[in-house]
C-alpha cells in the first residue's frame, strides 16, 4: 500500500523526511543535575529517522520540577547539556524540538525544599502517588500562583525558549497539556480563579497566550508548536467545558502561524469521559495550519489520520522505546519489538533505553 507517511513534510521553513515524530517521552536518565548527558545524546541519536524529534518534557524553572532525573533548561549547565544531544544530531538533519514544561501541582513540596508546589488554584490532584526525590508521597494540595509570579513565570518559558536556541535545538513545543502547569490554568477543574487568569474562556487562556507571545519573541512562530490534550483524564484532568474551551484555543492560536499543533485525539491514555471525545476532524474544521496527531496510534491509525486529511503528521510514542528505527520498520513491514513492559521506562542507565537494537536485533 502506498503511504502519504513516508512523504516528505515541509514544517514552517523546515523540511522532514517523512510525517512521524518521535512523541515526547520523559525517560528520567539526567540524574539530580538535571543536565542532559551523553546517554540521552545516544537515545536521541539512535532514533534520528524519525521525521522530527521532540525531547522528553523539560522543566523551565526550578519551580517546576515534579519529575525525578527529568532535565532542565534553566541553568548554564544545562544548556551545556542540551547542546551534546543537538550536536550529535545535527549531522543526521533531523530536526529536534526541544518540550518546554512546568509541572505546576504535578510536583511535591520533597522537590522544593519544603515549600508547596504551585497551579493556578489550591485544588489537589485526586488519585496517584507521586514519586519524589525521598520516596512516593501523597499529592499536596497546591499554593495558587500571584499575579505577579504569574508574569516571573512567563519570564522563565521566554528565558527557556532562549536557551533552547542557545543550545542548538530547532524549534520548541509548548507543554499546554496532560494536566500540567498551562493545562491547569486552561481547565475550570484546577482554575478557581477570580483575577484576569481564571474564570472566562478568555481569562483562562490568558497564561498559555501570554507564553506563547513570549517564546515567539525569540522564536519565528513556525518553530514553535503547541500540544494540548482536549480529550485527556491524566493527571486528574477534565472539565465539563473541554470541547468549547478546547475550540476556542484553537480559535485563539490559529492566527499565530505556529509551526505546529500537536493534539493528543487519541484515548489510549485516558479519557475524561465527559462527552464525546474531541476529535481531529473538529479540530481541522477550527484550525488551518499543520496539525500533528498522537495517541495510541498504530500505523494504521497514522495511515488513515493522514489519508483523511485532518492531520498532516503524526506523532508516535511508546513503540519508539523499543523500536529506534521505527520508521524503516513501518515502512518495510517489519514486525515491532514489544514495548508494553513499563519495568525500565523511568529507570536509570542504559537498560531499557539504548539498548534496544534496529531489526532485525
Ligand atoms: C514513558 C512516557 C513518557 C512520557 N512523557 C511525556 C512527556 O514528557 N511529555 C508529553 O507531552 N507526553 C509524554 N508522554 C505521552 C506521549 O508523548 C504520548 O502522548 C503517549 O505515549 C501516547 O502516544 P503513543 O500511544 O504513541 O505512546 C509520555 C509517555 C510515555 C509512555
Amino acid at each position: 500500500m502506498s503511504s502519504r507517511l513516508f512523504e516528505q513534510l515541509t514544517l514552517g521553513d523546515l523540511s522532514l523526511n517523512n510525517r512521524i515524530a518521535m512523541a515526547p517521552m520523559t525517560r528520567g536518565r539526567a540524574g539530580e543535575s538535571r543536565v542532559a548527558n551523553e546517554l540521552m545524546a545516544e537515545y536521541y541519536y539512535q532514533r534520528r529517522s524519525a521525521g522530527m524529534i521532540i525531547t522528553e518534557a523539560t522543566v523551565v524553572s526550578a519551580q517546576g520540577n515534579g519529575w525525578v532525573g527529568s532535565p532542565g533548561i534553566y541553568t548554564p549547565e544545562m544548556v551545556e547539556g542540551w547542546r551534546r544531544v543537538t550536536h550529535r544530531l545535527e549531522p543526521s538533519g533531523t530536526p529536534i524540538f526541544l518540550q518546554l514544561w512546568h509541572c505546576g501541582r504535578v510536583s511535591h513540596s520533597d522537590f522544593h525544599a519544603g515549600a508547596l508546589p504551585v497551579s493556578a488554584s489550591a485544588v489537589k490532584l485526586q488519585g496517584d502517588h507521586i514519586h519524589t526525590p525521598l520516596g512516593t508521597k501523597e499529592y499536596e494540595t497546591p499554593r495558587p500562583l500571584g499575579t505577579d509570579e504569574i508574569l516571573a513565570t512567563v519570564a522563565d518559558y521566554r528565558l527557556a525558549a532562549l536557551h533552547a536556541m542557545e543550545a542548538g535545538f530547532s524549534g520548541i513545543e509548548v507543554h499546554s497539556a496532560n494536566g500540567y502547569l498551562l493545562n491547569q490554568f486552561l481547565d475550570a477543574k484546577t482554575n478557581l480563579r477570580q483575577d484576569r487568569y481564571g474564570g472566562s474562556l478568555k481569562n483562562r487562556y490568558r497564561l498559555l497566550g501570554e507564553v506563547l507571545a513570549a517564546v515567539m519573541e525569540v522564536w519565528p512562530a513556525n518553530r514553535v508548536g503547541v500540544r494540548l490534550s482536549p480529550n485527556g483524564v491524566f493527571n486528574d484532568m477534565g472539565s465539563r467545558d473541554y470541547r468549547e474551551l478546547f475550540l476556542y484555543v484553537l480559535e485563539q492560536l490559529r492566527p499565530l502561524g505556529l509551526g505546529y499543533l500537536h493534539i493528543m485525539d487519541g484515548l489510549a491514555f485516558g479519557f475524561h469521559g465527559l462527552g464525546e471525545p474531541v476529535t481531529l476532524a473538529e479540530c481541522r474544521a477550527g484550525y488551518d495550519g499543520l496539525i500533528m496527531g498522537n495517541c495510541g496510534y498504530s500505523r494504521g491509525d497514522a495511515e488513515e489520520r493522514i489519508g483523511a486529511g485532518v492531520a498532516e503528521m503524526v506523532s508516535i510514542g511508546r513503540p519508539y522505546i523499543t523500536n529506534p528505527d521505527l520508521v524503516e520498520r513501518w515502512q518495510h513491514g517489519w514486525p515491532l519489538a514489544p514495548y508494553e513492559d513499563m519495568s525500565l521506562w523511568y529507570t536509570p542507565g542504559p537498560a531499557g533505553y539504548t539498548d534496544s537494537p534496529p531489526y532485525p536485533g
